[in-house]
């Protein structure tokens, strides 16, 4: 079997049985956004514990990449801290499922949980710190995303 069945198998069994799939009763923050191209869309809800993103789910509806993607990023993020979530790439996303050649027009299905969870970082964090210079950064980050 290639690397390509392999990452195949991947993204369609994670469609089908999504990680973190979900939502939490009265999340510390919560986001949602769409892409307007199909009418996917995704919510992300997660608690935040001294610093760090003690649960997250995600719920809505999506392509298989769109899905498998927020799977992989919602297990990336799990128990990390925010300055780490804050540095998560698009490709460490990308790369988890071989999707670092995604044609263009596809990367938004890959990428919109994404931009989804920078935002929702960005709003808590925008609410719970009186600096917000480097939070900024983020929401600019996520508005650019694709
Ligand atoms: Fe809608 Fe992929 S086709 S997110």
């Amino acid at each position: 079997m290639s690397n390509a069945d392999i990452y195949h198998e991947m993204i369609i069994d994670y469609s089908r049985n999504p990680l973190n799939f979900g939502q939490i009763e009265n999340p510390d923050v919560t986001f949602h956004d769409s892409n307007p191209l199909c009418g996917d869309s995704i919510d992300i809800d997660m608690n935040i514990k001294e610093n760090k993103i003690s649960d997250i789910k995600f719920h809505g509806r999506g392509c298989a990449i769109c899905m498998a993607c927020s799977s992989v990023l919602t297990e990336i993020t799990k128990g990390k801290d925010i300055d780490e979530v804050k540095k998560i790439t698009k490709n460490d996303v990308l790369s988890e499922l071989g999707l670092e050649n995604l044609q263009a027009v596809r990367i938004k299905c890959a990428l919109l949980s994404l931009k989804v969870l920078k935002y929702a970082l960005y709003s808590y964090l925008a609410k719970h710190m009186s600096e917000t210079g480097d939070v900024d950064k983020l929401k600019e980050e996520a508005a650019n995303l694709y």
